[in-house]
């Protein structure tokens, strides 16, 4: 056992080597970021605004500057008012650099169709956002979310089937995976043993009882080990960072 001291400040290119993603990937890399109240809460009043603090928005940045797409459920894409990644000078510069197209789109996934076509998603975004849905989903809505400018993959007949999802972005050459959640998308990727990385912020705070934990939904048959890969802490928060163990693999 160790006890973590104080260490020196990591900079900015410390953390992007750090956050890397493997290189030379043939097949779809899985991280999902999430932040939690010291006491498991997923959210404080419907949100995790109230859990974040600036070191972990700076690591969830660099989830979106590093990936080539960003997956969300709907649920988090509605609670959260999400919109298209921005364009920032650091992001536009890094992404440059590393060979990434300027702006990752997001996925929003949904099996019953509830992002309109008006949603920010899709309206207020640089690049086409990708829309994964089921055979489920009125063929109409998806008409109009097509026209409004989505890319829509139909994955899964009655729910998104997971590994279909990752398939399809695969094929559009999308495989660094940066999963935002929620916890419903996530208890389905945990369950269908698609998670190759976890980067959870812990937040010194105790929520209390009634919110959501981080993953929620579909049980998995059996529990993924995970390794820890690096602690970054910063006022309090911690920032851990887990890769699936190699005898979950
Ligand atoms: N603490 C954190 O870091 C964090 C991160 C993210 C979210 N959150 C919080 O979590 C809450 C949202 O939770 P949530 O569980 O609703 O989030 P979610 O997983 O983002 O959304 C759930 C919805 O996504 C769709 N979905 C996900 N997986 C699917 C699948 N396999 N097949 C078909 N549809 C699928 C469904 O949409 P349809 O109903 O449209 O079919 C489902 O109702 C919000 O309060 C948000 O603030 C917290």
């Amino acid at each position: 056992m160790h006890l973590l001291k104080p260490g020196p400040q990591v900079d900015d290119q410390a953390l992007e080597e750090l956050y890397a993603y493997p290189s030379a990937l043939t097949a779809p890399f899985v991280q999902v970021n999430f932040v939690a109240s010291a006491d498991g809460a997923a959210t404080v009043s419907g949100r995790s605004r109230g859990l974040s603090s600036p070191a972990d928005k700076k690591v969830f940045a660099l989830g979106r500057d590093l990936a080539d797409v960003v997956l969300v459920g709907a649920g988090t894409a509605l609670a959260e008012q999400y919109q298209g990644v921005k364009h920032t000078e650091l992001r536009a510069a890094r992404r440059e650099r590393l060979g990434l197209s300027e702006i990752p789109p997001i996925a929003v996934v949904t099996g019953r169709g509830s992002v309109p076509p008006s949603s920010p998603l899709i309206t207020a975004t640089s690049v086409p956002p990708i829309v994964i849905t089921s055979d489920s989903s009125p063929v109409a809505w998806r008409k109009e979310v097509a026209d409004a400018g989505a890319d829509v993959v139909v994955a899964g007949d009655e729910r998104v089937d997971t590994g279909l999802a990752l398939s399809a972005l695969a094929d559009r050459g999308l495989l660094r995976v940066c999963c935002e959640g929620g916890p419903t998308l996530f208890a389905d990727l945990i369950a269908d043993g698609l998670v190759d990385q976890l980067c959870l912020t812990v937040a010194p705070l105790l929520a209390g009882a009634g919110a959501v934990r981080i993953a929620d939904g579909l049980p998995s048959a059996a529990p993924v080990g995970l390794s820890l890969a690096s602690v970054l802490a910063d006022e309090g928060f911690l920032m851990l960072r887990y890769r699936r163990a190699a005898e979950s693999r």
